[in-house]
């Protein structure tokens, strides 16, 4: 799995990668690897090389990714270029800001057209609306039915790691509350942020000279 968020604790991408690897049989072995290391190497490209398949689970920035994953993604492409073709599964787990979990759309076409360049076997996309959300809920258990729709599409996403079945297109799942609640918390939780960082609501709307 490749943890392509930039945060060095608590992203909601290292939560996703955690939580689908607990449900994993005891037969799949899982490596995590983080996109922004600076010192990934050849060494690590070949462990990455020899799995079965790869996840890339990563935040949607301006409704792409990450610039750091774009680098890291150039680097194994290269390194890709030079090894014997093989055939390693590709999947994404794309998770957002915005409470739609179709947001992540193009950022899960993109991962799907480096595949198609690099000849990784695409299988498909998860995209996670309400993302902030979900990576901060990790005291509210995954059978409450706010966070149901989002664990029972990880359960689907577990079973096809493990068989190599999927469907057909993307999946795209969001938290199970009301939307308007949602931007409320979320405008909140911008505020507070803002007033860690000796900023003033009002210096979040100005404008950049
Ligand atoms: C620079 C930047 C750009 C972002 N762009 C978007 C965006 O275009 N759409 C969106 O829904 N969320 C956007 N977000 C929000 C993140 O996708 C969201 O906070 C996500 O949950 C972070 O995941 P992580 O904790 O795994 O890093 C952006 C965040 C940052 C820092």
């Amino acid at each position: 799995m490749i943890n392509g968020s930039p945060k060095i604790k608590d992203s909601c991408s290292e939560y996703l990668i955690d939580e689908i690897t607990k449900l994993l049989d005891n037969k799949t072995e899982v490596t995590v690897c983080n996109a922004s290391d600076k010192t990934l190497n050849k060494g690590q490209f070949n462990s990455i090389y020899n799995c079965d398949a790869i996840v890339f689970v990563f935040p949607l920035y301006v409704d792409a990714i990450p610039s750091h994953l774009i680098s890291f993604l150039e680097a194994f492409q290269k390194y890709l270029k030079e090894q014997p073709v093989k055939n390693i599964s590709a999947y994404a787990v794309s998770n957002c800001g915005f409470f739609e979990g179709n947001q992540n759309k193009y950022a899960l076409d993109i991962i799907e057209n480096y595949c198609e360049r690099t000849g990784l076997i695409w299988k498909y996309g998860l995209g996670i609306g309400a993302g902030p959300f979900i990576g901060e809920s990790k005291s509210i258990s995954w059978k409450t039915f706010i966070k149901k729709p989002v664990f029972n599409a990880m359960l689907d996403f577990k079973n096809s790691l493990e068989t190599g079945e999927h469907p057909n297109g993307n999946i795209f799942v969001t938290a199970k509350i009301p939307r308007h609640m949602y931007i409320w918390a979320a405008h909140i939780g911008w505020r507070k942020q803002a007033k860690k960082n000796n900023l003033k609501t009002k210096d979040l709307y100005t404008k950049l000279k």
